[in-house]
């Protein structure tokens, strides 16, 4: 990618300003799942998932360099990152200067307009954007399928993010080492295939586990997960040829199954990991009636109670209508596919 990198003339105290890199990345909802790593150092998943890049809720994430500051600075949505939110992007950052060869501090400063860990892939869309300013910021000139796999080692589903519409993410093969190497997104062309995605939002509040370690406890406990992963990767060869066929029913099917049965893992994890809420279920329950009404629309849900419907766009207002009566109080966003992440330029920084 290219990097643009002007100095602004002068700052406050005479200084020349870095104005650094921003970039801008949207989430992604998969049609086949992400669930469960085989390496966690090296953030490898298990299988492979497919997704669509969403054209609402975009990151938008600035990296500069601060060399005389004794530490990276980590700002979300305004207010300074701690914990594990801030480690997560400090260990991202320790990453892309390994791979540069530098070693100067960093500001981070990045704005989520999707809510944050409430299962609509805020993390996706954060390390997509981190990715792409933290590599420009540090002058590191990488391929789309390099990105990719550096995005992959903030959040897996990241990976996906560096694309825009349909995009697959391989799992890898071999040792660890080779399927660091392996384990990217790429585009997968759907041309003709325009859906709608009608997401419910039930609960905009920050999930109680987040993804990383319910995965981590349905791969050590649950007595599914592996009949999951398996299915799932008939599934994903089943979703390449009605994805190919623009065949709405048939994706949504598969995704629907692929869904449910990720969350079946989880309910059999020890203990149990339910993302799934009240209103989660009268959500799917409208779904059903949907269809039975001629409707065609199909639910897929991540590590949260938030319910995402596939249909056609000239469905989506009667869908959208449906939902919210079906969980009075939620919020109602239509998306459709959307950009990768890119870049901004000087003019519009
Ligand atoms: P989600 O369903 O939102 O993806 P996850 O549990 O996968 O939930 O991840 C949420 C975590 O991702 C946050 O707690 C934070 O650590 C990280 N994250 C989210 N947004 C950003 C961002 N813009 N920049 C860096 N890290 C982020
Ligand atoms: C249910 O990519 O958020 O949304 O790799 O630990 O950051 P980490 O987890 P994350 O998990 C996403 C899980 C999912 C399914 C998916 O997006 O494929
Ligand atoms: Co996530």
């Amino acid at each position: 990618m290219a990097i643009d990198h002007q100095m602004t003339p002068a700052g406050p105290a005479g200084q020349v300003l870095d104005p650094g890199a921003t970039a801008v990345a949207h989430p992604n909802i998969a049609l086949i799942k992400y669930w469960g790593k085989r390496d966690e150092q090296l953030m490898i998943p298990y299988v492979d998932s497919l997704s669509m890049t969403l054209d609402v809720f975009p990151t938008t994430t600035t990296v500069r360099l601060s060399p005389e500051a004794p530490a990276d600075s980590v700002t979300l949505d305004g207010s300074p990152a701690e914990g594990e939110q801030r480690r997560r992007v400090v260990a991202f950052l320790d990453l892309v200067r390994e791979l540069a060869g530098r070693t100067e501090p960093a500001e981070v400063d990045t704005r989520n307009a999707v809510p944050t860990g409430a299962g609509l892939a805020s993390s996706a869309s954060g390390f997509a954007a981190l990715a792409l300013a933290g590599a420009a910021a540090y002058g590191l000139d990488l391929d789309p399928t390099a990105l990719s796999r550096l995005a992959r080692r903030g959040s897996v589903s990241a990976a996906r993010s560096i694309f825009g519409d349909f995009a697959i993410c391989h799992a890898g093969r071999g040792t660890s080492e080779d399927a660091d190497l392996d384990s990217y997104a790429e585009p997968v062309p759907v041309p003709d295939f325009d859906p709608a995605l009608v997401i419910a939002l039930v609960d905009a509040g920050p999930k109680a586990v987040s993804s990383r370690a319910a995965m981590r406890r349905t791969v050590e406990t649950s007595p599914l997960y592996r009949s999951w992963a398996t299915s799932s990767a008939a599934d994903l060869t089943e979703m390449r040829v009605a994805l190919r066929r623009g065949d709405l029913d048939a994706v949504g099917e598969i995704a629907e199954r692929n869904a449910l049965g990720m969350h079946a893992t989880m309910l059999a994890a020890r203990p149990a990991v339910r993302y799934l809420s009240p209103a989660t279920v009268a959500v799917l329950d409208r779904v059903g009636w949907l269809r039975a009404n001629g409707v065609p629309a199909y639910a897929t849900m991540d590590a949260g109670p938030n319910v995402k419907v596939l249909c056609h766009r000239t469905d989506a207002a009667r869908v959208a209508e449906a939902l919210r009566d079906a969980a009075p109080g939620c919020s109602v966003v239509t998306a459709r596919r959307g950009p990768g992440a890119r870049l901004r330029t000087g003019a519009e920084r």
